[in-house]
């Protein structure tokens, strides 16, 4: 990214909370792939999200550079619509899903099915029977009541390739709620418990199932490499260890996802390269100590190659001083962006589209729900004549944002548009009031 010497925009000079193509442009404004937000929020409306079409595709690419041998699958869950299916498959990622929806929508282009991992704790009736028919390359296997249904519904004489998901036991990820890898949470079964070796056993009792191998997923915003090398320890110690009972040689394992991305200037937030040698590493010494074959080597990225490419916009509704506190109220919030209500999640804040010679001030950017946890980002530094009707952008808004938007309080869920050399096209138009009303269809 390239800097002015403007000092209203001084964390626009952090390369890693925006994407590579963000300028600094005339009135204050920034540009993003060659496109002006300023303009966007004036086209689309706000809030809107504007996602850097490049950028993602660059960070999908950094992922498969960094793991060659590996096949690397997209979590859908962070963002998904039908452009991004499309990325996927062109850069040659496969598609981690948890719902028929996800599975149908990847299904509309044409996504390779076999290169589609299905996930879930609790998958419904549809979620499998749509798994099934389209054929996806592996089921992740979540609890033990779901072997014998999936093994029940493949056809004759065929076998479903899965996975187990096993608890490695391993505490990891930015806050408690997304702490997925640790004992006494509703995701995986337990090595140390016992149930992951129960589950493998009843899977290998199955002729419609084929087990490929372990799957096991840490947690999410993990900002560090060394939890997963701690897991390929533990895995592949597991997989030896059902080698050595049970007489079979597992061929796969899933690290799933959880590598972070930089939110705030200075997180720390390791390149797709920095995971991928401490894994390469930690999975050839693991494998050579226990005399274990090389597995197949799986990763899920979705929040480290979505986050760093979205920019949410919004427009000032009211600025209210309480006390020592300035609240600048925008006409979004939990409803787009539930992250900062769920973990606490921090983000920084500009003003675009207009200079000021204003000193900045700590300012905390609310939503304007009707909650009084609806906070955005609390003690950012905005100009004090920050006023409604500007517009202010967030950066690394990619992830799990608009794919968390809900219904709350009616004001629909925003469109997302997507910015590449120098155009921009509509991905997802805004949610409406009609749209609203066409489900409500009670007296
Ligand atoms: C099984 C699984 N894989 C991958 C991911 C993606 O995680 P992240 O976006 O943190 O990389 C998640 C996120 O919840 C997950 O549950």
């Amino acid at each position: 990214m390239t800097t002015e010497p403007d000092s209203l925009v001084r964390e626009l000079s952090s390369p890693s909370v925006w994407p590579d193509s963000a300028v600094n442009a005339p009135g204050g404004d920034v540009s993003l792939a060659g496109v002006s937000l300023a303009e966007l929020a004036e086209r689309h409306g706000t809030p809107v999200y504007v996602l850097d079409e490049t950028e993602v595709r660059s960070r999908a690419r950094a992922w498969r550079r960094a793991l060659p041998d590996a096949e690397v699958v997209y979590a859908a869950k962070a963002f998904v619509c039908r452009a991004v299916v499309d990325w996927m498959a062109e850069e040659g990622l496969g598609l981690d899903v948890c719902s028929a929806g996800e599975l149908e929508l990847a299904a509309t282009r044409g996504f390779p099915p076999e290169r589609v991992v299905l996930h879930g704790n609790a998958k419904s009736p549809r979620d499998l029977r749509t798994a099934l028919r389209i054929g996806v390359g592996r089921i992740v296997i979540d609890s033990d009541c779901e072997i014998a249904r999936i093994a029940s519904q493949v056809p004759k004489g065929a076998a479903q390739k899965v996975l187990v998901r096993v608890l490695p036991g391993i505490e990891a990820g930015a806050h408690r709620k997304i702490r997925t890898g640790a004992e006494g949470q509703k995701f995986g079964l337990s090595i140390a418990g016992g149930d992951a070796e129960d589950a493998v056993v009843r899977v290998l009792g199955q002729p419609g199932l084929a087990l490929a191998g372990l799957h096991c997923h840490l947690g999410s915003q993990i900002t560090s490499t060394e939890p997963y090398g701690e897991a390929v320890r533990r895995v592949v110690a597991f997989l030896a260890r059902i080698r050595d009972r049970h007489g079979v040689t597992l061929p796969e394992v899933d690290l799933g996802g959880g590598f972070a991305a930089a939110y705030l200037p200075g997180d720390a937030a390791p390149s797709p390269e920095a995971y991928g040698r401490r894994i390469t590493e930690e999975l050839s010494a693991a494998c050579a100590d226990f005399a274990y074959p090389l597995p197949r080597l799986m990763v899920e990225p979705g929040r480290s190659i979505m986050a760093p490419a979205g920019v949410a916009l919004y427009r000032v509704l009211s600025v209210k001083r309480t006390g020592a506190q300035v609240f600048v109220a925008v006409d979004g919030g939990m409803s787009d962006n539930p992250r900062p209500a769920l973990y606490g999640a921090r983000y920084t804040v500009r003003m675009v589209g207009r200079t000021t010679a204003a000193p900045m001030r700590a300012t905390t950017v609310v939503g304007r729900h009707c909650e009084a946890g609806d906070i955005l980002a609390e003690d950012v530094e905005l100009p004090e004549d920050v006023r409604p009707g500007d517009v202010l952008a967030v950066p690394a808004s990619g992830a799990y944002q608009v794919s968390m938007a809900s219904g709350y309080n009616m004001t629909g869920r925003p469109p997302v548009v997507a910015v590449s050399g120098g155009r921009s096209r509509l991905l997802l138009r805004r949610e409406t009031f009609e749209d609203q009303k066409a489900r409500d269809v009670g007296v």
